[in-house]
């Protein structure tokens, strides 16, 4: 999604000038552009009159919000204990030889990206990879490639 200024000042506005709110917009340009655009952080800096070094700390602390661009689908692959221990790593090796992409990272044509988590509360399905808001249990190396497929085909 393309990064509109004006978008930015209707989430900026629709919040009082006080930096107590700072997270709250964040987590609404976050919402709005799947990742906060530098054009937000530093317009969030002014409107706030905060130091943009503090909004860039608090934006890399937090793993909900990111700072670069994510892909259109988001992998998240479990490495909770369960699904350690059921192979998740042979999965995160998969996505990784079949998209060229590691964690935090997003592939060249901005279809994918993909995250490492903790426990998606599924350990009974472990290994337990979501795609967007679907839940792929007892995932294997095998049905990886179909699975990324429909994505792609979706575009
Ligand atoms: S450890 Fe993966 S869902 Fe719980």
């Amino acid at each position: 999604m393309s990064v509109s200024i004006e978008k930015i000042d209707e989430i900026l506005h629709s919040y009082p000038a006080v930096p107590h709110y700072s997270l709250a917009i964040m987590q609404d340009l976050q919402h709005e552009f799947q990742y906060i655009p530098r054009e937000g952080l530093e317009a969030l800096a002014r409107y706030l009159d905060m130091p943009l070094s503090s909004l860039y700390s608090m934006a890399t602390f937090y793993k909900a919000l990111s700072l670069k661009p994510k892909g259109r689908h988001i992998i998240r692959l479990c490495d909770g204990t369960a699904c350690h221990i059921r192979g998740s790593m042979t999965l995160v090796e998969g996505v990784t030889r079949i998209l060229g992409i590691s964690d935090g990272e997003t592939t060249q044509d901005g279809l994918f990206s993909l995250e490492l988590v903790n426990c998606l509360g599924s350990c009974a399905l472990a290994p337990v990879m979501v795609v967007d808001d679907t839940y792929y249990g007892k995932m294997t190396i095998e049905k990886l490639p179909k699975v990324l497929n429909t994505y792609r085909e979706e575009g």
